[in-house]
């Protein structure tokens, strides 16, 4: 098989990339590890910034974000039986859509087979060769059978454990790292969810509220990193949601049947340079970002905005100026957003080395945000915009 851009990975990333190249008349092929089921089955996050969520509406895609997404102006953070509200409109002019992940991934997977493109899910990516070539090459195997697929580009949309960072020759990649000894364990309940997103910082530990619909909450506890999702039962979970967001009272969390568990492991990671040759890493593949800036979704979108312009300028022109530059643009905006990420991430949790000095200190800068519209501004801009390139819409 051959085509113009092999893409490795039907993750937002790989999805996006595909329909962005698409777009402007370019030939790509997607090639999926997992199943449909699987790849549409799998919960995430659920915020897009307005970066996002332009590119959807540019693509024709967004239908039902705009009908089934939850406009989201607020942003609370609790400490110490407080509330922060962040109001995002007020201070930036913008809100966030909360939207599955999943939702999203459901809606480019079914425009693209609606299309006919090529997307071949069950198609394990095991090597890549000649990315120093105008000609790689992607090895996969379906159903038992090597296959082959040439192309003039190969785009690594293959998340952390992908096959594109795998490629990179080790004497360029640089890999940062941090890994937290502490999880959120995320959970879907048939409950009326609180009316903003709502951070808590307790002393019993962080606690987030969001919601996937006015009947679905998404509800997330930090817990130790080994924590067996299943091992919490129901009564357990509720108690230390109102415990962490100081509702003693337990009046203001409504419960509900919970139907979905799942742990997020938390990391931050960079891995650069992004591109070597003809091979360009995008998303998961390069950097993630731990949850608490609600970040992973968006960024996968901005590299591949600037990729995708690079990739049409050089198909267009020839000219290979904007593919040179893609890892620079994209690993300094990685840098950005790692660190905001990070920053919220010590903000937010509890951490079993901290001494009393610094959860002291934790506790003033948190005090220091509820005083200052400067620093709730700071927080809100980060929060809906740090993914925005404005020559990359
Ligand atoms: N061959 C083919 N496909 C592969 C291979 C391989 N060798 N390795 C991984 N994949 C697929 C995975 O099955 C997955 O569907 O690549 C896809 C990568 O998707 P994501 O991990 O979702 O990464 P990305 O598209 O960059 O999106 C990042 O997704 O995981 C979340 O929190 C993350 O919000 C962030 C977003
Ligand atoms: C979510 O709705 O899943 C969500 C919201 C905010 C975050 C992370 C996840 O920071």
């Amino acid at each position: 098989m051959r085509t113009q851009v092999g893409i490795i990975g039907a993750g937002p990333a790989g999805l996006f990339l595909s329909h962005l190249l698409k777009a402007q008349g370019i030939e790509s092929v997607i090639l999926e590890a997992r199943s449909r089921p699987y790849v549409e089955g799998r919960v995430r996050a659920g915020v897009l910034e307005p970066g996002t969520i332009e590119t959807l509406g540019r693509l024709g895609l967004d239908a039902r974000m705009r009908r089934e997404g939850l406009v989201d102006e607020g942003l609370d953070m609790r400490f110490r039986g407080r509330t922060i509200h962040l109001d995002l409109p007020g201070l930036t002019g913008k809100s966030v859509m909360i939207y599955g992940q999943q939702e999203v991934v459901k809606d480019l997977i079914a425009a693209r087979v609606e299309a006919g493109d090529p997307l071949v899910f069950e198609a394990q990516v095991t090597r890549i060769e000649g990315i120093e070539t105008d000609r790689p090459r992607i090895h996969y195997t379906e159903g038992g059978t090597d296959k082959v697929l040439e192309c003039d580009f190969v785009a690594g949309c293959d998340g952390y454990h992908g096959a594109g960072r795998a490629t990179m020759p080790q004497d360029i990649l640089q890999v940062f790292e941090q890994v937290y000894d502490f999880a959120w364990l995320g959970v879907l309940a048939r409950a009326r969810p609180m009316p903003d997103m709502t951070y808590t910082n307790s002393d019993r530990g962080f606690a987030l509220c969001s919601r996937r619909s006015m009947q679905v909450s998404r509800l997330y506890l930090q817990v130790p990193a080994d924590t067996d999702p299943n091992s919490w039962s129901d009564d357990r979970f509720w108690d230390e949601l109102h415990a962490r967001m100081f509702d003693e009272g337990r009046t203001e969390i409504e419960e509900g049947e919970i139907f979905q568990r799942d742990l997020a492991k938390l990391r931050a990671f960079v891995a650069a340079p992004m591109q070597h040759g003809r091979l360009f890493l995008a998303g998961d593949a390069v950097h993630i970002v731990p949850p608490a800036g609600a970040k992973g979704l968006n960024m996968a979108v901005a590299d591949v905005r600037v990729l995708s312009r690079a990739l049409t300028e050089f198909y267009r022109t020839g000219s290979r100026a904007e593919l040179e530059g893609y890892s620079t643009l994209c690993v300094e905006r990685a840098w950005r957003v790692v660190r905001f990420s990070s920053t919220l991430t010590g903000l937010l949790h509890k951490f079993g080395h901290h001494t009393p000095m610094q959860r002291n200190l934790q506790l003033a800068e948190l005090e220091y945000i509820a005083g200052s519209r400067n620093a709730q501004a700071s927080i809100a801009e980060q929060y809906v915009m740090l993914n925005y390139l404005p020559d990359y819409p």
